[in-house]
């Protein structure tokens, strides 16, 4: 994690291989305001931090291996960050759903691409927890199953994240961060640019927040 201590551990898995949509939390909830396409990120009125350290606001990009898109917005979002200044207000940190890569280094063309945009991506693969409920004011999911997922940890705790599909901050259409993984590296320079338009918009929310 950029900027705090991580706690390691593992969560069960028992949600990984549902198909069941457990709906979205918005309803409940006061949400940061995303471009306003999507039914389930209704406007809010007020953005909440969550952690102890109001001063801070904590974001967990998530994905399935932890290798190729979170690691990737995680660091374009730390380095939009420090562009801005702002590395004193933020805890940044990625993480997957599944546990395949756990302490891999990000796969080798997502470190291309980011290298070719000046970004540096210092993270090791982990597996989300349920720590990290606690720890992050922001869950930011790729795609729908990752918001599953997520969603699935967050309603069985206690947890007031707020969790949101990343393309919710994408000013140009679209809804999820397609998977890379299995295609070559022009999927990673399509995924990045995604990446990068919508840590853009999400840090402008976040700051206004
Ligand atoms: P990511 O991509 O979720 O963006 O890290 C993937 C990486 C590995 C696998 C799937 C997706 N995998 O099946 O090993």
């Amino acid at each position: 994690m950029r900027g705090t201590n991580r706690v390691e551990g593992l969560w069960s898995s028992w949600f990984l291989n549902s198909d069941e949509y457990m709906g979205n939390l918005a309803a409940d909830r006061e949400w940061l305001s995303p471009v306003s396409r999507y039914p389930h990120s209704t406007t809010p009125t007020s953005v909440d931090t969550h952690n102890s350290d109001s001063a801070r606001t904590s974001v967990l990009f998530v994905c399935l291996g932890n290798i190729c898109r979170s690691p990737l917005a995680e660091g374009i979002f730390d380095h939009l960050v420090r562009e801005a200044g702002l590395d004193d207000r933020f805890d940044i940190d990625s993480a997957g759903t599944g546990a395949w890569h756990v302490g891999e280094r990000p796969d080798a063309r997502a470190a291309m691409v980011a290298t070719k945009h000046g970004v540096e991506l210092g993270s090791r693969a982990r597996q989300i927890t349920s720590d990290d409920l606690d720890r992050f004011d922001y869950v930011i999911a790729m795609d729908r199953e990752n918001l599953r997922n997520v969603s699935r940890m967050v309603d069985s705790s206690d947890s007031d994240a707020e969790v949101h599909l990343l393309r919710e901050f994408d000013e140009e259409d679209g809804d999820e961060v397609p998977d890379p993984y299995y295609g070559g590296a022009s999927g990673f320079e399509t995924v990045y640019e995604m990446l990068h338009r919508s840590c853009q918009t999400l840090l402008e929310r976040l700051k206004a927040a």
